[in-house]
C-alpha cells in the first residue's frame, strides 16, 4: 500500500501495521529544535501519531500531509521524513486580461498551500490594464485599469472591462497567504507591457500620442520612453507604495517581451545610449532595469525579471525567470552564480491547451536544464508555473487548465527527482481531488490529461484558430 500524498514525501520508511484515519485526528503536533524551517518529520504508529518541526512552517506542512492521509481508507505505519527538493515553489495568477477576484485568488492560495507551494507571483499591470491603486498615482486606477472591451480571439464583447484592487483587498491576499507561509511577489511589468499606464500618461511614451489600454492579446510597440526622467519619476512612485504595501523580499519588474522599435526612433532614447555609451537598445534595456534593481536595493528588496533582460549582458543581482530563449543565456546566468526561476514556456505555461502541454510534459520537466553545471543547479531556485488569462473567460475554466498541471508543477518543486513516478501521481491525483473541490476546485478529467496524438494536433489548431482570426480582423 502506497501513501496517496502530493507532493510525495521525499523519505518514507515503512513499520509493521496499520492504522485508521481516526489515528490521524489525534495527531500530535511538537517543536523540535535543529530541523531546517520547512521540514518536517511525520511517525505514524498504532500506538499514536506524531509531527514533529523546528516551527510553524514545517508543522504547517506535517498538517497538509495528514489532511491528505485522512482521506484514505487505511493508512501504513510509517516514519516520513520530509523536506523540499527547491527553495521557491510557485504560481502565477494574472489579473489583468481576465480579472482573477480576490476570493478566486484566495482559493487557489488554499490549493497552493495544500501541496505545500510557498509563493504567488501576482501579475498586476500589462497592455491591457494596472489593476493596483497607487496614492500618490490615482490616474492609474482611473484610467489605467480600465479597456473600452476584450478582444481575445475572435469576439468583440462591446463591454468596457476593468477594476484595480484596494490597498485593503491586496493586504488581505497578502495575510491570507502569510497564514499559509505563501509569499506574494508582486510584478509591475516594465519598459514593455505597459500600454495601460501608457494610456494615464502618454507623454512617457516615445511617441507622446494617446494610447488605448489594450482589447488584444499580443506584444504591443509602445512601451515606457528610457530617455525621459518623467518615466522613472513614475516607477519609483509605484514601486515605492508597491514596497510600503508587500512585504515580499523580491519584488518582479517583469523586462520581457519589450519591442525596441520606438526606442530605436525616439531622439531622447538615442541621447540617452550616447550619453551613456551604450552600444544599443538591448543595453538601454540594461541600464533600464539595473536602474530599477538599484532603486529596490535602496528600499531593501531584490528584483526579479524575465529572461529577456539577460540580452543586454548587464543586468547583475536580479534573480532571473526563464521562461523563453533561444539560448542559453539563463544556464550561463545560473553557471556564474545568478539565480534562476524555471518557468518554461512549453512545459509550465498552463494556458495553452492539454493538447499542446499535456499533463505528462508538465510533470516529467527538468527543472535542471541543458548547459547547467554543478553550481548552476544549486542557483536553481524552483518552478513556477504561470496561467495567462486572454483565454479564460471564468474561474472554472482557469481551474479547467491549471489543475492537475499546477499539482504536478508543486510536486516537482517539493519532491526529488529520483522519486517522482507520473503513473503514481495520477493515481495520487484522484485521491488529492477531493481535497481541490473542498476549495471548490474542479480539475479537469483524467481523460484530458493527455490526448493522443491526432486529438493533440486537431485542438492545438483550433485552440490558436481565434487568434489567428483575430490577429486578421479590423476592428
Ligand atoms: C511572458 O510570457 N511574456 C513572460
Ligand atoms: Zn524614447
Amino acid at each position: 500500500m502506497k501513501l496517496n500524498i502530493i507532493p510525495y514525501p521525499n523519505s518514507v520508511r515503512y513499520l509493521h501495521g496499520r492504522v485508521k484515519p481516526d489515528a490521524l485526528s489525534g495527531c500530535r503536533f511538537e517543536l523540535c529544535k535543529g530541523m531546517d524551517e520547512s521540514a518536517y518529520t511525520l511517525v505514524i504508529k498504532p500506538d499514536g501519531v506524531t509531527a514533529r518541526a523546528s516551527g510553524e512552517k514545517g508543522l504547517f506542512y506535517a498538517k497538509q500531509t495528514v489532511n491528505q492521509l485522512l482521506l484514505q481508507n487505511e493508512i501504513p505505519c510509517c516514519v516520513i521524513e520530509d523536506r523540499p527538493a527547491f527553495e521557491y515553489r510557485g504560481f502565477m495568477v494574472d489579473c489583468v486580461r481576465h480579472i482573477v477576484s480576490i476570493e478566486e485568488t484566495k482559493r487557489l492560495i488554499d490549493a497552493a498551500a495544500s501541496v505545500k507551494m510557498n509563493v504567488m507571483h501576482w501579475h498586476l499591470s500589462d497592455d491591457q490594464g494596472f489593476r493596483l491603486q497607487i496614492e500618490k498615482r490615482p490616474e492609474l486606477a482611473e484610467k489605467s485599469a480600465y479597456r473600452k472591451a476584450s478582444l481575445f480571439g475572435d469576439e468583440n464583447d462591446r463591454t468596457p472591462y476593468g477594476t484595480s484592487f484596494t490597498k485593503d483587498e491586496i493586504r488581505e491576499v497578502i495575510d491570507y497567504a502569510a497564514q499559509r507561509f505563501i509569499e506574494v511577489i508582486p510584478e509591475i511589468d516594465m519598459p514593455g507591457h505597459t500600454c495601460a499606464i501608457l494610456h494615464a500618461y502618454p507623454e512617457l511614451s516615445c511617441r507622446k500620442v494617446p494610447i488605448d489600454v489594450q482589447m488584444k492579446q499580443g506584444i504591443f510597440p509602445d512601451i515606457l520612453c528610457a530617455g525621459n526622467e518623467a518615466v522613472f519619476e513614475l516607477v519609483f512612485d509605484i514601486l515605492s507604495e508597491v514596497c510600503e504595501l508587500f512585504p515580499s523580499e523580491y519584488i518582479h519588474i517583469g523586462g520581457d517581451e519589450a519591442p525596441k522599435g520606438r526606442w530605436k526612433e525616439c531622439p531622447e532614447c538615442q541621447r540617452k545610449i550616447k550619453e551613456l555609451n551604450l552600444k544599443d537598445e538591448e543595453e538601454l534595456q540594461g541600464w533600464f532595469v539595473n536602474r530599477i534593481v538599484d532603486y529596490l536595493k535602496s528600499k531593501g528588496r531584490k528584483a526579479i525579471v524575465w529572461n529577456e533582460s539577460l540580452k543586454s549582458g548587464k543586468v547583475k543581482g536580479v534573480t532571473v525567470q526563464r521562461w523563453m530563449e533561444k539560448n542559453t543565456l539563463s544556464a550561463a546566468y545560473a553557471n556564474g552564480g545568478g539565480r534562476v526561476i524555471m518557468s518554461d514556456f512549453y512545459h509550465y505555461y498552463a494556458d495553452y491547451p492539454y493538447a499542446m502541454t499535456p499533463l505528462k510534459k508538465t510533470y516529467n520537466y527538468s527543472p535542471y536544464i541543458k548547459g547547467l553545471n554543478a553550481q548552476g543547479r544549486a542557483n536553481v531556485a524552483g518552478v513556477e508555473t504561470p496561467l495567462w488569462t486572454e483565454y479564460v473567460k471564468d474561474f472554472d475554466r482557469l481551474c479547467f487548465m491549471w489543475f492537475p498541471r499546477f499539482t504536478a508543477v508543486a510536486e516537482t518543486g517539493w519532491t526529488l527527482e529520483k522519486y517522482k513516478d507520473e503513473a503514481d501521481f495520477e493515481r495520487r491525483f484522484e485521491c488529492y481531488r477531493p481535497i481541490l473541490e473542498s476549495f471548490s476546485i474542479k480539475s479537469a478529467d483524467k481523460a484530458e490529461w493527455n490526448p493522443w496524438v491526432g486529438k493533440r494536433l486537431k485542438n492545438t489548431v483550433s485552440f490558436f484558430m481565434p487568434a489567428i482570426k483575430s490577429f486578421f480582423k479590423k476592428d
